[in-house]
């Protein structure tokens, strides 16, 4: 899983993609993740923006506390609707499948 901190809010996202499961990798140069299958493409809180993904990256329950970051992996969440766009920020550059 990811751990992404936005606007002071912190995320553990899974790496399997809602659409069919592939591991999907950050994308430096854009600063999102970028699923390498179908295109897919999610921002650092893992909100849909592009792709056939069905909904925002699965993730799990996080609890931040005085001892540090908890991820529970037996509390897994779905991802955030088609649409939800809370923390979408631009995109630093190109995608990399734009590179590639
Ligand atoms: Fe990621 Fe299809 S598995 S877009």
């Amino acid at each position: 899983f990811y751990v992404s901190r936005i606007r002071d809010r912190l995320f553990a996202i899974s790496q399997r993609c809602p659409h069919l499961g592939c591991r999907v990798p950050f994308c430096e140069g854009s600063g999102r993740f970028e699923c390498p299958c179908h295109g897919s493409v999610f921002d650092l809180a893992g909100e849909w923006i592009a792709g056939p993904a069905p909904r925002g990256m699965d993730g799990y329950a996080l609890t931040e506390g005085a001892d540090g970051v908890t991820v529970d992996l037996d509390q897994p969440r779905l991802g955030p609707p088609l649409g939800a766009r809370e923390f979408l920020t631009p995109a630093r550059g190109s995608s990399c499948a734009e590179r590639a």
